[in-house]
């Protein structure tokens, strides 16, 4: 059988051919360590870590010694995080996020509550927007920091991060943001967002897994994290341990890529995005939409199917490769929790379907995939006591 078509960019993108032609030669001639100080091998190695820094931190409107490489935008999180908490708080004070984060940033905040940290974690409307003035409210003496993302990798609904940014700054509290699934989709600039630290990930941009870096705002005096791990105090001091150079290298050219393509492609896959939801959604009744309309990421489209079993359906769609809205790591599916703060029923979120679009999609793909959802959602309707006799 031929493979599924990939429809699940949000979780990873296959390394772009270039970025591998970039990283090949760190391997083997150029494999020196970017901390070593004394011979030309290690000059060579910091020569190009420092050029992927250039490249990454241009990419997001920054200066290069802002940005610290990590191992993903999991680690960048958590030393985003829990670094600024742990400088700049202590317990009792307050830290607050959002119900949709990613469990990158939720697990961290439940760890410092377990720090005796006073966490907050705010609600988002239906279609998962979090109310800026929401936030300010939730803003009370004794914050630290705030984190939002910029966009949900689940529904790729856009938060409103300026005037968040500006709540935070008002009051002085530090803002982090996720913007895992936004760079390289969406312009990203750190200054225009108003952001003080921002993480991201090579591997969502059509680079390689295992890299990452977090924006630190240089600011006076100087904004102060402390680190996650202790050693050799490579990174500033933020990220010890030997520099991934082929992993970073790979990471600077992906984002470069990723930014010239981003006029052509966002519109492309602005228009596919749509045909697959239009051509579902025009066939079948009682699919609705979970997400923003407008304020999306150029390639997400989650739709959830009234009367249909979420794993039977997946089960069912064998020629694409997509995410449900529940995680199916364990005997007991659990409904995602990002469709569940947004009010969806736990029998919507499961019967939902991320379809996350990317490089390697064409409209024949589009088509297909429409077509197989339809027949797909039509059988396991008919006769269906979810969808109780209804005409599918
Ligand atoms: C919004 C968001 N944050 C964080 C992560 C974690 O990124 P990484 O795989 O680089 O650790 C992901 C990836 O799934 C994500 O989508």
């Amino acid at each position: 059988m031929s493979q599924p078509i990939y429809m699940d960019h949000n979780a990873t993108t296959p390394v772009d051919p270039r970025v591998v032609e970039a990283m090949l030669p760190c391997m083997t001639e150029q494999f020196g360590n970017a901390a070593s100080r004394t011979h030309a091998y290690g000059w060579a190695a910091a020569k190009l870590a420092e050029l992927a820094r250039e490249r990454l931190a241009k990419g997001i409107g920054a200066r290069p010694e802002e940005i610290i490489f990590t191992s993903g935008a999991t680690e960048s999180n958590n030393l985003a995080i829990k670094g600024a908490a742990w400088a700049l708080g202590r317990a009792g004070s307050r830290v607050v996020t959002c119900a949709t984060e990613h469990k990158a940033v939720l697990d961290p905040f439940q760890a410092l509550a377990r720090m005796g940290f006073a966490v907050t974690v705010l609600s988002v409307d239906e279609v998962g927007r979090l109310d800026p003035g929401r936030l300010a409210g939730a803003l009370v003496d004794g914050s630290v920091l705030a984190s939002v993302m910029l966009a949900n990798n689940e529904t790729g609904t856009l938060q409103p991060i300026r005037e968040i940014a500006a709540a935070c700054r008002e009051r002085g509290v530090l803002l982090h943001c996720d913007a895992t699934q936004a760079v390289g989709k969406i312009p990203v600039d750190v200054d225009a967002l108003g952001v003080d630290l921002l993480s991201f990930s090579a591997h969502k941009i059509y680079g390689p897994k295992g890299v990452g870096a977090l924006y630190v705002r240089r600011r006076t005096p100087r904004l102060h994290l402390v680190p996650l791990l202790d050693g050799g105090g490579h990174e500033q001091g933020l990220r010890s341990g030997t520099l991934n150079v082929p992993g970073v290298v790979g990471f600077g050219r992906a984002l470069e890529i990723a930014l010239q393509d981003m006029p052509r492609e966002s519109v492309r896959l602005t228009q596919l995005r749509d045909r697959l939801d239009v051509a579902i959604r025009s066939r079948l009744e009682g699919v609705t939409l979970n997400g923003h309309p407008a304020e999306r990421l150029p390639n997400t489209v989650n739709l959830a199917f009234s009367g249909v079993d979420g794993s039977a359906l997946l089960v069912g769609l064998k020629e694409v490769a997509v995410a449900s809205g529940s995680a199916c790591t364990s005997a007991d599916p659990k409904p995602s929790h990002v469709l569940l703060a947004m009010g969806r029923s736990k029998e919507l979120a499961n019967a939902s379907i991320r379809f996350s679009l990317g490089r390697t999609n064409t409209l024949q793909d589009v088509e297909t995939v429409a077509d197989a959802v339809v027949r797909e959602v039509t059988r396991l309707r008919q006769g269906s006591p979810l969808w109780g006799g209804r005409r599918a």
